[in-house]
């Protein structure tokens, strides 16, 4: 089976934003919205994307946060009603949020009201108040969502944080219960993948300003129960970390944003397809935005070294 892995979509409807509502820290964002995103960050790429996925019919869809830019209402509709074009429909599809999608607090609830669908846990993985750590502990969180021989373990690291911070935490409670998804023996055989928004490995992850403040613990969980892939968004690069598991590395893969173009060809809008097979892992590969056909090609030249060997050995 075919997972495809997109993030930071940053989708912006140009007539659904209603400027005059926005406040606190928002105006940050929209003045970094008008000056410079709407420029970069192009709807038409993911909707090049989504007929891509469609007529590949890709078996699962995986998006690691970052739907919207400033988590408006207004722009949590418009991108559900993209996602809503995927045929794979809301079973086939998952999303966690990123910290735009928690841009100001009542977006953590806005997700869970309009991407609910796609955020779903399944039938015996809903967590309890035993399972709780502490008061601000989101038990909706991590999401179990087995599909044949995947098993996708979504996280939510998205909380609204101090202007000009970008950072994420998984919690306390959060990561003692992907510990026992991981481990659970209905998982066993599976291909387990774990998904953040922000990176848990490489230099980026320990940033004060936009990194994952808990990598540490984090990294402790893969290490003792490891998992067979973690992918992640946030840094709009393709990047290849690894963090250590009980049977050696785990990899860990960012992607570039699935809606971006500018003048940098690392960056061009892509999004990664990993193929399953027998229980692990076997290929993957990126597809890339060629804009002037409004199509997704595969990637003559997927790995941006430059990029990758920047991540590498730091
Ligand atoms: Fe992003
Ligand atoms: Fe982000």
């Amino acid at each position: 089976m075919r997972l495809a892995h997109c993030s930071d979509l940053h989708l912006l409807s140009h007539d659904g934003a209603g400027w005059l509502e926005l406040a606190n820290k928002r105006w940050i964002g929209a003045a970094n919205l008008l000056s410079n995103r709407a420029r970069h960050y192009h709807v038409a790429a993911f909707d090049d994307m989504i007929a891509d996925m469609n007529a590949l019919g890709i078996e699962h869809v995986l998006c690691t946060g970052d739907v919207t830019n400033l988590a408006l209402r207004q722009e949590f509709e418009f991108a559900r009603g993209k996602f809503d074009q995927l045929t794979g429909g809301v079973g086939n599809v998952t999303v966690i949020p990123g910290n735009h999608d928690a841009y100001v607090a009542e977006g953590v609830g806005l997700f869970a009201e309009i991407f609910g669908p796609y955020a779903t846990t399944d039938d015996g993985w809903a967590w309890s108040a035993a399972d709780a750590d502490g008061e601000d502990d989101d038990l909706h969180w991590p999401i179990v969502r087995v599909r044949g021989e995947l098993a996708i373990i979504g996280l939510s690291t998205s909380r609204a944080t101090p202007w000009f911070t970008a950072y994420g935490r998984a919690g306390i409670g959060q990561l003692a219960r992907l510990r026992r998804a991981l481990l659970d023996p209905r998982l066993a055989g599976k291909v387990r993948v774990v998904a953040i928004h922000h990176p848990p490995a490489g230099r980026r992850a320990a940033s004060k300003i936009r990194g994952l403040r808990d990598h540490d613990s984090f990294a402790a969980v893969i290490a003792e129960a490891g998992a067979e892939l973690i992918v992640h968004g946030h840094e709009h690069r393709n990047m290849a970390e690894s963090l250590a598991g009980p049977h050696g590395p785990v990899e860990v893969r960012g992607v570039v944003s699935g809606t971006y173009l500018h003048d940098k060809p690392d960056k061009t809008a892509r999004y990664r397809i990993y193929e399953l097979e027998g229980g692990k892992l076997r290929s993957d590969h990126l597809r890339i935005w060629d804009r002037e056909h409004h199509v997704f090609v595969k990637d003559a030249q997927p790995i941006a070294s430059a990029d990758l060997a920047a991540n590498y050995g730091t």
